[in-house]
């Protein structure tokens, strides 16, 4: 898949226009338009970054991270995703980083999606859905999300057994066993527990162009 992946991200160049602040998310099919991006940074401005691990590889490509505060909106985010359904609704959060995506994502004009094929499903859930939550909250939210879904939290860990602790310093509880029939209806409720920071349903903000990994690239 890491083939489908490169050419995904390599075809997101396409939407990158001179003089541009280019929103970046984060995971393996970004590092491969990070990649890309380094071959043109000329081109560009510079960079938002939705991840620590991101800015890291930005930073060694030489393209400048700047602050969201300072750019105001972005013409263009590029990010991958962990599930993507027909309407461009997508979960993501696999690499922990949904909440700054998330907020990259409503303050860009376009969001394109980069993903392989195994990505597309029908309907959103096989993958578990992250949540990221403040750490004193994690079990409340867990059994809110248990009740409400009837889907089953689990604790993120790292591989050294311990809870993950994202950028912001949180906690990952991932839910399994759903099938989201309703996304944009499931991720206002989720938002709506006191103590989630966000969810990784981009249901409300979906993406408006998706790029699948091939040969040739196909565009959605
Ligand atoms: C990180 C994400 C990633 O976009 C998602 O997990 C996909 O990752 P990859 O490109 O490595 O398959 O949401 O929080």
């Amino acid at each position: 898949m890491s083939e489908a992946k490169r050419l995904a991200g390599e075809k997101a160049i396409d939407y990158v226009e001179d003089g541009m602040i280019v929103g970046v998310g984060t995971g393996s099919t970004v590092a491969y338009f990070i990649e890309a991006l380094g071959r043109i940074k000329h081109r560009i401005q510079g960079a938002v970054s939705s991840s620590e691990q991101s800015s890291e590889r930005l930073r060694a490509l030489g393209i400048e991270v700047l602050d969201l505060n300072s750019t105001g909106t972005l013409s263009l985010y590029v990010d991958g995703a962990d599930e993507c359904d027909p309407h461009k609704r997508l979960i993501k959060g696999g690499g922990a980083a949904l909440t700054r995506e998330k907020i990259i994502a409503e303050a860009s004009r376009r969001f394109v999606c980069i993903v392989d094929s195994a990505k597309r499903v029908d309907v959103l859930g096989r993958f578990p859905l992250p949540v990221e939550v403040i750490p004193m909250a994690r079990s409340l939210v867990a059994r809110e999300i248990l009740g409400m879904t009837g889907g089953q939290p689990v604790w993120r860990q790292s591989e050294d057994g311990k809870g993950v602790v994202t950028d912001n310093g949180n906690a990952i509880l991932d839910i399994h066993g759903l099938s989201i029939v309703d996304p944009v209806a499931l991720e206002s409720a989720i938002n709506q527990i006191p103590g989630v920071v966000s969810v990784g349903l981009f249901a409300r903000r979906a993406a408006d162009v998706v790029i699948v990994g091939g040969e040739p690239p196909t565009v959605l």
